[in-house]
């Protein structure tokens, strides 16, 4: 099979060399760079997207169009990581037919260095180079030959791939559009300069996926720093839901050992889900929201749409280009779609209580125009009188412009006793509430002056303020 490529591009080249006269000498020298190259390129097709049949030739000019690569549309070019098996992993087909649906005009093409990937990893880790060396000889050869625009060039990469998709950017002649990295390999490349790992100087726009960077610095299997000019670290980057032990064994109770392969990699491999998503489900792109830590965000302070510090996650993000990188963050569901909608509450505590409460439990629940979403659980880690605390809360379903809230403050003990009378309480008058989705803030009254709440004892109801005042003079 490969020799026969081989044979093929010597061939082409060969031929190449007799007919172009005036060049030849030039086409000759060309075809040397050319036989070095140990990739293969798939241009594949919507109607099989999970086999290899055409492989364009760098070098022989025929095999382009034998492959019926389209010059008028745009190209992505997939490139996969390190593997065990020495086969394409199954997210490789799902991500050439998500593109093929999205943009059913593209070339799809995928890079084959399952030769070089089947190494150990620090050997396969330094194949990236001369992967994207291959990578970037093909695409200069596309833009020279066929005077191809890599303004339409969009490459690709996971784990090891996004890496060798940066080296290509690199080393092309031209800037290629679009790289975006899913999930970068973190070990060996977490301290390697730019020009050896995937860097915002490697194509017009970088965009970086960052969904398993659990454990310290250098030995997590995805990158931790940012290495594009957007990097989006959903559910804080080091790992995603539905990925834990517990969850992979239900899974494989359900549907068999045939995931096992999938589950070691679940987090790893989310990167990729994420961006078929996106593909898939374009009029509700994920958003992600711009944060200098994680634990920022989960106090809900970054729900910022201003100045760009808001974008969309996967196909459809804005290029934004900042001048020092920056982390954003988001909450996502554990399966397709993604999506989720992101809150922040703030609530101001007041009244008698004088003890400081640690580690309270809370339910809080959101009434809306379309849907609600009931009892979602949170935890202050210390509550006291006269002061006001922000989180952040999520929902699944979009539950439209907000209308309500109830609040309960659950009880410590499981047992109920003397909760019935020694209770703390505060008092609660209003609560804020702004919606990262739709930007739009609502203040929340108690429906008395004020509300007492009171650990172990029945929600809380607050209604828009707006209403409030509506209501008294109806009443
Ligand atoms: C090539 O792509 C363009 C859109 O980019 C489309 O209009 C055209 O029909 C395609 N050509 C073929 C032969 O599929
Ligand atoms: C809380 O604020 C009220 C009103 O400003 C004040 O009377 C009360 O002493 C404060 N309580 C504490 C514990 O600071």
């Amino acid at each position: 099979m490969e020799s026969k490529g081989l044979l093929l591009v010597a061939l082409g080249v060969w031929l190449q060399s007799l007919t172009a006269s005036p060049g030849g000498v030039a086409a000759a020298d060309r075809g040397k760079d050319f036989l070095n190259i140990e990739s293969k390129f798939s241009l594949r097709t919507p109607e099989d997207v999970a086999e290899d049949t055409c492989h364009l030739l760098p070098g022989v000019t025929d095999s382009v169009a034998n492959c019926h690569f389209n010059h008028s549309s745009k190209t992505f070019v997939v490139i996969h990581g390190w593997t065990v098996t020495g086969m394409y992993e199954s997210w490789v087909a799902k991500l050439v037919a998500a593109l093929y649906k999205r943009e059913p005009d593209s070339n799809v093409i995928v890079v084959d260095w399952l030769q070089r990937a089947q190494h150990h990893y620090p050997v396969s880790a330094g194949h990236t180079k001369l992967v994207g060396k291959d990578v970037a000889t093909f695409i200069d050869w596309m833009a020279e030959e066929f005077n191809y625009p890599l303004d339409k060039m969009h490459l690709l990469g996971y784990s090891l791939g996004a890496h060798a998709a940066g080296i290509a950017g690199s080393l092309t002649n031209k800037k290629v559009n679009r790289i975006t990295g899913l999930d970068p390999a973190g070990p060996n490349f977490e301290y390697a300069e730019a020009p050896g790992r995937l860097s915002p100087d490697d194509a017009d726009f970088v965009d970086v996926l960052h969904t398993f960077t659990r454990g310290s610095p250098g030995r997590s299997i995805g990158i931790q720093k940012p290495v594009g000019h957007v990097d989006i670290y959903p559910n804080g980057g080091t790992f995603q839901p539905g990925c834990n032990i517990g969850e992979a064994i239900l899974a494989i109770a359900e549907r068999g050992l045939g995931d096992v392969d999938q589950l070691v990699k679940c987090s790893h491999e989310r990167s990729v889900h994420l961006f078929i998503d996106s593909l898939l489900n374009e009029e509700n792109p994920s958003k992600a929201y711009r944060c200098s830590s994680k634990e920022a965000f989960e106090k809900g302070l970054c729900l910022s749409c201003r100045k760009n510090r808001c974008n969309n996650l996967g196909y459809e993000i804005n290029k934004v280009r900042a001048k020092r990188s920056s982390k954003m963050y988001l909450k996502t569901r554990s399966q397709m779609p993604y999506k989720v909608f992101h809150y922040q509450v703030k609530i101001h505590f007041s009244g008698m209580e004088s003890e400081t409460q640690t580690n309270q439990a809370f339910e809080i629940s959101l009434y809306g125009t379309l849907a609600e979403s009931e009892d979602i659980p949170f935890t202050l880690p210390e509550v006291s009188t006269n002061n006001t605390y922000s989180f952040l809360i999520y929902t699944e379903v979009d539950i439209g412009e907000l209308l309500m809230l109830k609040l309960k403050w659950k009880s410590n003990s499981y047992f109920g006793w003397p909760s019935w009378w020694s209770s703390p309480s505060f008092a609660v008058e209003k609560i804020r509430v702004k919606a990262g989705e739709t930007q739009k803030k609502v203040i929340f009254c108690s429906r008395e002056k004020v509300s007492r709440l009171q650990r172990g004892k029945a929600a809380v109801v607050f209604v828009k303020c707006h209403d409030r005042s509506l209501n008294k003079k109806s009443v």
